[in-house]
Parts: structure tokens; C-alpha cells; sequence
């Protein structure tokens, strides 16, 4: 099978109120864990990289483990670049066969946003691409930009209706409680479901997106933790509010920090225990497994996507 985009996913999604997991790729291990997890449950994918993970990897490595990946599976699978910071960044991605790109004009002012996302969206569009985009502001740190909790700003629902429209954007990603990172919550954990709905009423055919939403699972916080990791009072989003956004109009679910802690727990336990192993394959393994668990679990008990193809 070859890379799809979003647009029959998210139709779907719509239509059966479930939610497409968006998971973020660095390296090998990481991919192989995400795809194998989706493999199992049949569930359709969304890889997704930020600048810096493409930094990091370098863009042909990526494209070619993503091919790899595909190669071994009969599930759909979107390649989508996170949070594309400029035009330039989001036309190099499209270019290299990226079939998903986010722009995300979020820091601009509600004009230039308009007319960044426009211009990516445009160029998209004549190739076949399809571009999800952000209106508020999230608190935490977005792709290298950090933004104060002061300054985090839930979504209009009026301007989201005027923003699709005027940019003619595939999906829109909306701020309702959620954070990057691993530390979101310092009291109870809460979205503003009641903007995701008055969202929802204005723009019905526009899937929507959250980010920030790992779970920041407390096994495996704990887990970083009693093998020499020093994570305290992190808190993300439980299940329950995810399944909950998953079936109250949310398409597709962005989870990073969940993936980071399930690779690190799982090294830093083999290290703790095996202080006598240094061949790389026996610590990634296991971390590798442990991603698809956690991945799996995501699929089928929180976003409900197995066997959505
Ligand atoms: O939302 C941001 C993602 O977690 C990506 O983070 O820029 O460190 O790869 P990154
Ligand atoms: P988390 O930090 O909650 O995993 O969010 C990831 C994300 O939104 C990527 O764009
Ligand atoms: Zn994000």
C-alpha cells in the first residue's frame, strides 16, 4: 500500500465518532513500535514529524523507514509534518512526498494566520496534500516555541467558522484545556468540551485535532522513575476525557510525550536490571515492545480505531 492522506480517515472518523491516534517519529524504533501496534489492532495510522525530528533523523532516512514501514503493512498510513512552522518548511515535506502537512500559524495574529495557511494550502492542494491548521493558542512548549500559560488562548468557535472558510483548510487544530509536555495539569484534569461542541456546531465537516494529548501514563512515569529517572508531579490527559473527545467530534489525537516516556522506561529498566548489557538491540527492544503496547492500547480502548479501515 501506498501513503493516503487524511481525507477518508477523517470522513470516517466523523461519520462513526472515533479518533485516528497521531504519533510522533524520531527514529527507527519508534516507527517499527507505532506501526506494528496499528498492524494489529487494523486500524488506519498517522505518523507525524516535527522540523525537528526530520533535523534529527534527516528527511531521506525518514521518508525511507516510512516506506519500509509501509511496505510491510496493508494499513492506511499518512506521513504528516507536526507543527510546520513556515511555508517554506511545509512546501520541502510536500515536495519530498509528504501527504499531510499542519501549518501552524498559531503564534500570528488572526490575519496573518489566515493568509500563511492559505498560501500553504493553496500550494497543497495542487498536489494532492492536505494541510491541517491552528487557531488558540496552547499552553507549553509547541515546537520549540514556548508559550506562557497566560498567554494560551482557547478557540473562538466564530473565528474557526471564518478561518475554515477563508483558508480552505482540511482540519483544524483547536486549544480546549490540553498542553504539550508532560506537565499539563496542576490541579484537576479538564477539557472545555463545551467550546469543542460550539466548534463542532459551526464547522461540522471540518475534522478537528488535539494535540498535546498524551496521557503521560502514570506506570510509566513511575516506571522512569524507581529506575533513576527524576519526573515528579508530571499529570496529562486520563483516558476517559480522551475516549470522550473521541467520540464527541475530535478526529484525530497527537501523542508525543507518551511515546518518549514508554522508550525511556523501558531502557532505564534494562539498564537498572542489566547493568552488564551494552548491545544496543537488547535495550531497544524491549522499548520498541513496550511502545507498541502502550500504542495498542491507545487504538483500541481510548481512540476506538481498530478495525476502522
Ligand atoms: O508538539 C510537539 C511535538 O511533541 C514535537 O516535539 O519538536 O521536540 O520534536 P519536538
Ligand atoms: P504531547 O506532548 O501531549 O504528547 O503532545 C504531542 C503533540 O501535540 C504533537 O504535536
Ligand atoms: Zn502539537
Amino acid at each position: 500500500m501506498s501513503l493516503v492522506t487524511t481525507k477518508e480517515m477523517f470522513e470516517k472518523s466523523m461519520k462513526e465518532k472515533f479518533a485516528i491516534g497521531a504519533f510522533n517519529v524520531n527514529n527507527m524504533e519508534i516507527i517499527q513500535g507505532i506501526v506494528d501496534a496499528a498492524s494489529k489492532e487494523n486500524s488506519p495510522v498517522i505518523l507525524q514529524a516535527s522540523s525537528s525530528a526530520i533535523k534529527y533523523a534527516r528527511p531521506n532516512y525518514l521518508m525511507k523507514m516510512v516506506e519500509a514501514a509501509i511496505s510491510e503493512t496493508n494499513i492506511p498510513i499518512v506521513m504528516h509534518l507536526d507543527h510546520g512552522p513556515d511555508f517554506e518548511t511545509c512546501k520541502s515535506c510536500i515536495d519530498a512526498g509528504f501527504t499531510s502537512v499542519m501549518i501552524d500559524g498559531s503564534k500570528y495574529s488572526f490575519e496573518e494566520n489566515v493568509e500563511l495557511t492559505k498560501k500553504v494550502v493553496d500550494y497543497a492542494h495542487e498536489r494532492g496534500v492536505v494541510v491541517e491548521a491552528e487557531l488558540g493558542k496552547l499552553a507549553g512548549i509547541e515546537d520549540d516555541v514556548n508559550v506562557a500559560s497566560s498567554d494560551a488562548m482557547y478557540t473562538d468557535p466564530a473565528e474557526a467558522e471564518e478561518f475554515v472558510k477563508r483558508t480552505g483548510c482540511d482540519s483544524l487544530a483547536i486549544a480546549i484545556g490540553t498542553s504539550h509536555g508532560a506537565y499539563k495539569f496542576k490541579g484537576e484534569a479538564k477539557l472545555r468540551f463545551d467550546i469543542l461542541q460550539k466548534v463542532k456546531e459551526r464547522i461540522p465537516n471540518t475534522p478537528i485535532v488535539l494535540h498535546g494529548a498524551s496521557t503521560v501514563i502514570p506506570e510509566l512515569v513511575e516506571m522512569c522513575n524507581k529506575y533513576g529517572g527524576n519526573i515528579p508531579g508530571a499529570k496529562g490527559v486520563p483516558d476517559e476525557i480522551l475516549h470522550e473527545a473521541s467520540i464527541s467530534g475530535v478526529s484525530k489525537i497527537n501523542v508525543d510525550t507518551d511515546l518518549r516516556l514508554a522508550m525511556t522506561a523501558g531502557i532505564r529498566k534494562v539498564f537498572a536490571e542489566n547493568p552488564e548489557v551494552f548491545d544496543p538491540r537488547k535495550y531497544l527492544a524491549p522499548a520498541r515492545d513496550l511502545i507498541t503496547e502502550i500504542v495498542q492500547h491507545k487504538i483500541r480502548d481510548v481512540f476506538g480505531s481498530s478495525n476502522k479501515m
